[in-house]
């Protein structure tokens, strides 16, 4: 044997062993590989293309300002000018990727990217695109309070929950196999220490958070777990120990149908 070839061979071996030893594999054989991203170069957003190539996806990012996604997100993503209110652009941003991963949402109350234009129409234009894709999964981001049109936040931030409903209610009518991931406050800490809490039905509940780290943890896991898929569910964290076994906490999700 040469060289060389002893050396790609024991490369190959630290590898597979590194990513055994972390939990870091590659997607399901058969699964998805390339995923894009919508919203990247968000707060969220940024940190699921992180998590993504951690766990040895290819990501392409949509971006609408592709010069800071590059700054923001490296070099070792495909980067897609795209805007969420322009299907035409969405077409291109989608071909040749397997699944798609949503975080965007509105940058104000009013305006032109404001809640319905982003959570709700933003969000039906990329599940139109991602059905003409064929696409074989779709990760959401949307918000705990989803259901409740009463939710005080809505009156701050143009009907935002009310909207977001709306784009999720696209997402499940549109038989792509689908995540709905309904994160409580978000909050910016590193996040991996804490035990993760699934819950159905949107009940009010006082104030819940969730760093995004392991929101994007959440989003990336769900597309490595087929007991994850047609599932919607809130989440946040409370002291108790991480997750391990994320098969298991997507299995004990009810079905949406
Ligand atoms: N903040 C909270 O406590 C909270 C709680 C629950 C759920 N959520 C939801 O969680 C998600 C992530 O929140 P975040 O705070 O991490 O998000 P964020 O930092 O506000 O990022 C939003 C992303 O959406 C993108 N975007 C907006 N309009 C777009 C358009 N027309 N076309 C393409 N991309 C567009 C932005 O791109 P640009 O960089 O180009 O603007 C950005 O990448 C959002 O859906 C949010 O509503 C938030």
């Amino acid at each position: 044997m040469t060289f060389t070839r002893r050396t790609a061979l024991l490369t190959a071996a630290i590898v597979a062993a590194t990513a055994a030893a972390t939990g870091c594999t590659a997607s399901l054989p058969g699964g998805p590989k390339k995923v894009l991203v919508a919203g990247a170069t968000g707060q969220t957003g940024k940190l699921i293309v992180s998590e993504l190539l951690a766990n040895g996806y290819q990501v392409r990012a949509l971006a609408r300002d592709t010069a800071k996604a590059r700054q923001t997100l490296g070099d070792k993503v495909e980067i897609v000018q795209g805007d969420v209110k322009d299907p035409a652009t969405l077409a291109a941003a989608f071909a040749g990727t397997d699944a798609v991963i949503s975080a965007v949402g509105a940058r104000g109350a009013k305006g032109p990217d404001r809640p319905e234009a982003i959570d709700y129409q933003g969000v039906k234009n990329l599940v139109d695109a991602a059905v003409a894709n064929r696409s074989q999964q779709f990760v959401l981001v949307s918000s705990r309070g989803a259901t409740q049109p009463d939710n005080p936040l809505n009156k701050i931030f143009g009907d935002v929950l009310i909207w977001k409903l709306k784009g999720e209610d696209a997402l499940r009518a549109s038989g792509i196999p689908y995540t709905v991931v309904r994160p409580g406050g978000l909050t910016n800490a590193a996040g991996g220490d804490k035990d993760l809490v699934f819950e159905q039905g949107d009940a009010v509940s006082g104030q819940t958070t969730i760093t995004r780290a392991d929101v994007a943890r959440i989003c990336v896991q769900a597309l490595k777990h087929p007991e994850a898929r047609n599932r919607t569910f809130e989440t946040s964290a409370r002291a108790g120990a991480p997750v391990t076994d994320w098969r298991a906490k997507f299995a004990a999700l009810k079905p949406d149908r």
